[in-house]
């Protein structure tokens, strides 16, 4: 396998959407409900599935309240914002949300049996040339590809929070997966407005295997008295120019999705990736980020403040 390039934008967009096939994405949590707008918003029809169709609906209804957020600053038009909302149908089956796509994502949380599980009933429905994206953080891309069956249309696709905002796509390559699947995926980069970079399959990719190391060693210097939550985050924020230190994105993240990537890093990768025991201890308590209104921080409508 060759080494990726360096961060690239290819064209090509034309074979990112063949004429009239929607887009499938699967979970509309934090990060699928971001996705299913990344992608109506340059005009493709989106179906968005959860476990129910309750919470697939409240997926497209987090777009819809954070766009009226950009309208309100004056940055999209509300007709704009309307035809984005309207290109996302939530959806209750996954046959309902695959049949006729040219791409599924995947956004289900890091368990590599629930993902093995999703894309074999993707596979059942989706057309047999529609690409196989997984927006996993860290699990890997090989493993899934052969689980399925379908190496050669598996690949990373790996999105940032918030989606829509974020100019990253990290391309996961697995052994299996073919050229013209990663040719697709780069020319779906394009198309979305995102800048891409190509990452051979190994644990956590290139982001969040360095993204990590940052956000446990500032819990560990938490759990040790060396700053309180927000001088350390102030020292990334005003001494790096990181836009958020470190606590705050994890709780911008979700805590349990960074205990799970530590996990699997560790297993993986060693020592050095040992989850700190006050992630685990807020985790168990159920205090999970923003998502849930307490992580490192209490999370308000005025934003975050240190709890
Ligand atoms: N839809 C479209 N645009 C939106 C939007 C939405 N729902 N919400 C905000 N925007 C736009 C705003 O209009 C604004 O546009 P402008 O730059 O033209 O003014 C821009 O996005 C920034 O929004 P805000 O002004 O509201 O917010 P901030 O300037 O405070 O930035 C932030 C917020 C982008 C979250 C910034 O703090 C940041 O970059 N933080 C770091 C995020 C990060 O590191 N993410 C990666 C995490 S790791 C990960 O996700 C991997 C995973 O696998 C775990």
């Amino acid at each position: 396998m060759s080494t990726p390039d360096a961060s690239t934008k290819v064209g090509e967009s034309e074979h990112a959407f063949p004429e009239g096939r929607a887009v499938a994405v699967i979970g509309a949590g934090t990060m699928g409900h971001g996705i299913a707008q990344v992608f109506a918003a340059v005009g493709t029809s989106v179906r968005l599935y959860d476990v129910d169709l309750a919470r697939a609906e409240k997926g497209r209804d987090q777009v819809k309240s954070g766009l009226a957020r950009v309208v309100q600053k004056g940055k999209l038009s509300a007709a704009d914002a309307e035809r984005i909302v309207a290109a996302i149908t939530p959806v209750a089956t996954i046959a309902a949300a695959t049949s006729g796509v040219s791409l599924v994502v995947e956004a289900a949380p890091e368990d590599m049996s629930l993902k093995v599980k999703i894309f074999q009933d993707v596979l059942a429905s989706a057309p047999a040339d529609a690409i196989l994206g997984s927006n996993t953080s860290s699990l890997s891309i090989t493993e899934l590809g052969a689980r399925i069956g379908a190496a050669d249309r598996t690949v990373g696709l790996h999105f940032f929070n918030p989606p829509p905002v974020m100019e990253l796509l990290e391309i996961v390559r697995g052994v299996g997966t073919s050229e013209p699947t990663v040719a697709r995926a780069r020319a779906i980069a394009t198309k979305i407005g995102k800048t891409s970079i190509l990452v051979n399959d190994a644990p956590g990719f290139a982001t969040s295997r360095l993204g990590v190391v940052i956000g446990a060693e500032a819990m560990r210097m938490l759990e040790s008295g060396v700053a309180s939550v927000g001088d350390i985050d102030r020292a990334m924020e005003l001494g790096y120019r990181h836009p958020m230190g470190p606590l705050k994105l994890t709780d911008l993240v979700g805590l349990d999705v960074r205990l799970a990537i530590l996990d699997h890093l560790h297993k993986e990768l060693g020592e050095q990736f040992r989850a700190p025991a006050i992630l685990r201890k807020l985790v168990r308590a159920g205090h999970l980020g923003k998502k849930t209104g307490r992580g490192f921080y209490v999370w308000t409508a005025e934003g975050p403040r240190e709890a």
